[in-house]
């Protein structure tokens, strides 16, 4: 006994001192995280909504909508490795500036600030927006530039504002952590000289774990009839009313139909006109268009619109009712969307959809933070 515990420490000894910098050893995850299973060696989702997967694509979805195409299939490792990388300022140039600096999971994934903040205080263009349920969405960004995870992570990584850094100061600077050799070795087996691609993989994997889909709401759509009270199925029936017209672009169940659309929100003060998607793709008729946000967790994620305009979810819906595009400046002619209307809607009525955004809170699968990360500089909270 008392020689296994002497041999038990010389062993821990040694493993530590053979890692560089004050981290101890990490094993990385053998397990999914809820909500996943784990079907040869790779983790798949598993929701009740894939019962109504025969409903999928029906246009205006109703309770029981299915999902749109969802991306799993990453292994246990890459998923933990990714946390670790989410969290780790060495990622960027300076060393101070990690994804969840941005994107806090103390606020949906999303960042407080209504502008973001780079690397060397630089601002941002636009809002950080949630990363909930980031794994369904086919565009990302709010201008929609970008098809998959993996392309779109390269913007911060790279971009001069935000983190700064290149392919080759990545790949070096995880290089030159002994943990971090170590961990990629185990989530990509084989690894001589780890890669930015590897880099890529192992975020992905990680966002798509980010899976909030058990919120009050959703044990109503499933059939819990008291799942939610009178007001916030008032403030529901308004939200998919023809009058309010909400849902026909925040599509249940993720309530957004990934489509781009032109609405008119105002940007914030001093600020010259957004062209969003219209500056993207070269359409004129989708100048100041935006990806429809998904509404999940929105109530943890203020400020809101594409470059936080707004403070409160309150004022947020309440723009819906100003007029018909109230806020488009002198001399932009804007193609706004059929659906952005005058639906009039009564302060009552306006407080009844902000207690049902609220019902779309859900943070049940919030991933641990790290305590600490392998470069040993202090994590990002
Ligand atoms: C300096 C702040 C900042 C940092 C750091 C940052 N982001 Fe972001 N992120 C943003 C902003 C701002 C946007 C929206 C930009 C736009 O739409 O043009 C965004 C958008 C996104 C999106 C698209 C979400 C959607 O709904 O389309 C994802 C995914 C994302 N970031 C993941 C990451 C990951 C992973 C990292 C770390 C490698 C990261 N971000 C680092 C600020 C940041
Ligand atoms: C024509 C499609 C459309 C309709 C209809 C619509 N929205 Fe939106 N919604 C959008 C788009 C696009 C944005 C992003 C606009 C921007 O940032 O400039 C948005 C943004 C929002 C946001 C901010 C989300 C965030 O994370 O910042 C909320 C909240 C919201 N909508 C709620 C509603 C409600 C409530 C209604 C009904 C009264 C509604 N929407 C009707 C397309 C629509």
């Amino acid at each position: 006994m008392n020689r296994t515990i002497v041999l038990l420490a010389a062993l821990v000894g040694t493993t530590a001192a053979s890692v560089a910098g004050p981290v101890a050893p990490i094993a990385l995850s053998r397990g999914c995280p809820a909500s996943f299973a784990l079907e040869q060696g790779r983790c798949r989702l598993h929701t009740p909504y894939q019962d109504y997967a025969s409903l999928a694509g029906a246009g205006v979805g109703g309770l029981k909508a299915g999902l749109p195409a969802f991306r799993d299939g990453f292994t246990p490792a890459q998923i933990d490795l990714g946390r670790y990388l989410f969290f780790d300022p060495v990622l960027s140039a300076t060393g101070q500036v990690a994804c969840a600096s941005c994107h806090r999971p103390g606020h949906g994934f999303a960042d407080p600030r209504a502008l973001s903040v780079g690397v060397g205080g630089h601002e941002v263009r636009r809002n950080a927006p949630s990363l909930w349920n980031v794994g369904f969405l086919q565009k990302l960004f709010w201008d929609g530039r970008a098809h998959s995870l993996e392309e779109q992570v390269q913007g911060p990584l790279y971009g001069e504002r935000e983190m700064g850094t290149t392919p080759g100061k990545l790949e070096a600077a995880l290089n030159a952590v002994a943990a971090y050799r170590d961990l990629f070795s185990q989530a990509f087996p084989g690894t001589q000289s780890i890669q930015s691609t590897q880099v890529y993989t192992a975020l992905a994997a990680f966002e798509s774990t980010l899976v909030s889909l058990n919120s009050r709401y959703d044990l109503y759509a499933h059939g819990v009839h008291d799942a939610l009270t009178t007001p916030e199925i008032e403030g529901l029936n308004v939200f998919r009313s023809f009058v309010a017209r909400c849902g026909e672009c925040h599509t249940p169940p993720l309530f957004t139909n990934q489509q781009i659309a032109v609405i008119g929100m105002p940007e914030p003060r001093g600020h010259a006109l957004d062209p969003g998607a219209g500056a993207v793709t070269g359409i004129p008729g989708l100048r100041g268009g935006f990806r429809v946000p998904s509404l999940r967790n929105v109530a943890l994620s203020a400020p809101y619109g594409h470059a936080g305009q707004f403070a409160t979810l309150r004022e947020t819906v309440g723009f819906y009712t100003g007029g018909r595009g109230h806020a488009v400046p002198k001399g932009e002619h804007l193609q706004l969307h059929w659906h952005i209307w005058e639906p009039h809607l009564s302060a009552a009525e306006l407080d009844r959809l902000v207690d049902f955004l609220a019902t779309l809170t859900d943070q049940t699968f919030l991933p641990a933070t790290p305590t600490a990360v392998p470069s040993g500089l202090p994590p990002a909270t």
